[in-house]
């Protein structure tokens, strides 16, 4: 751990104004206007980084993962010099996308008209072109993505000009730093399409008001607290002193080696704005992102990271299981409630309601949306 780890310290709620008492929910228009979803995947989705995946899952040369991302189709491929890069997965020719899911491939052929491409992205083959005037290879290869690795976790990014993720990240790395994600691998992943607005499930994912009543038969009721941050991050920590990443028996595995003290209390729920969380138990990672699709679908993405010398016992698979269970089973809870939070929302009589100090959360990730929104956006909700 970090010297400056020591310096972030847990308070009850993290918010100086309005009081409480005074602070309120976002208006509905938040999260129900096509317009303010329009302005948001401009000037927030298309402007910041956003998880696209684990190294491990694209580990060998050849391997490739494609995803949907809020700018489209994209690829993930490792080359046959080991470097990993992200493209948009569009052919050059008339746009088709490459490849789909995730899987292993010596070069990439467009499923129309054959055009085939290096996992560098360069145009290797186009079948019939050499008959076509001024029609040159070198231009034509794959589009690259901005992408940026912390932990083991990809990031990509459609804007040059944003900051580099580590100032993204702020002081992050040192608060989590001793669960070292980088070392961790992926074990388990699924997708789940929500009909509600992305924000909902951030918002939900870093409150414990609502786990004893949503999650009674899960996790049940949770304490946290919250963490002041500097960076573009949020975080509290569920206060516990064994993992709750799995329920009602001892944790199979034990503590992650060399974790800090802080860190050995519970379990930290981060937000890494604007879509990305990472929640970190005593022995293992999970994390959720979020891809807006519209003002009211999103695709909710769940993945669990184990440290790499935990797979390695033999009964690694029946041990994981309960984890795997809790947290498609609590994701599931979540989408249900928030999917009826999404029709209150669209009520004309809905109004912004009294936050509770155990909104904090809710609160800060609703300033920091609203700060990258223009001013006739916010205005235009009345916010
Ligand atoms: S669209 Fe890919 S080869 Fe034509
Ligand atoms: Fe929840």
């Amino acid at each position: 751990m970090s010297s400056s780890a020591t310096t972030l310290v847990p308070e009850p709620y993290v918010w100086t104004e309005p009081p409480l008492g005074d602070a309120k929910s976002a208006p509905t228009s938040f999260y129900t206007d096509p317009e303010v979803f329009r302005a948001e995947i401009e000037h927030i989705h298309l402007k910041t980084w956003f998880f696209a995946g684990r190294v491990e899952e694209v580990a060998s040369p050849g391997d490739y993962k494609a995803l949907g991302t809020v700018g489209g189709p994209a690829l993930l491929v490792r080359g046959e010099d080991g470097v990993l890069r992200a493209f948009a997965n569009v052919c050059r020719h008339r746009a088709s996308i490459l490849l789909e899911g995730c899987g292993h491939a010596s070069n990439i052929i467009c499923p129309y008209h054959a055009w085939n491409y290096r996992l560098d992205g360069t145009l290797a083959g186009a079948p019939g072109m050499r008959e076509v005037p001024k029609f040159e290879k070198p231009p034509h290869g794959l589009i690259p993505i901005r992408m940026e690795v912390w932990e083991g976790n990809i990031f990509l990014n459609y804007d040059e000009d944003a900051p580099d993720l580590t100032t993204h990240l702020g002081n992050m790395p040192d608060l989590v730093g001793s669960h070292r994600m980088g070392d961790m691998v992926r074990t388990w992943h699924i997708e789940i399409e929500t009909k509600c607005n992305w924000k909902l499930l951030l918002e939900n994912a870093m409150e414990t008001y609502h786990t004893g009543i949503v999650h009674a038969a899960t996790v049940g009721a949770q304490r946290s607290v919250s963490f002041p941050t500097s960076g573009e991050w949020h975080c509290i920590q569920v206060q516990s002193n064994r993992s709750i990443a799995v329920l009602g028996q001892e944790p199979p595995f034990p503590v992650i080696e060399g974790l800090s003290e802080q860190s050995r209390k519970g379990t930290y729920f981060t937000v890494v704005e604007p879509t990305t969380q990472f929640a970190l138990a005593q022995d293992c990672m999970w994390w959720l992102a979020v891809r807006p699709v519209a003002v009211d679908r999103s695709v909710l993405s769940v993945g669990g990271c184990f440290p790499e010398s935990y797979t390695r016992v033999p009964d690694f698979e029946a041990r994981a299981e309960p984890y795997y269970k809790r947290w498609e089973a609590v994701a599931l809870e979540d989408v249900g409630i928030l999917e009826k939070q999404q029709v209150g929302l669209s009520s004309l009589l809905a109004r912004p309601g009294p936050l509770s100090w155990r909104d904090d959360m809710v609160l800060a990730m609703n300033r920091w949306v609203m700060a990258h929104l223009p001013a006739h956006i916010v205005d235009r909700m009345g916010a």
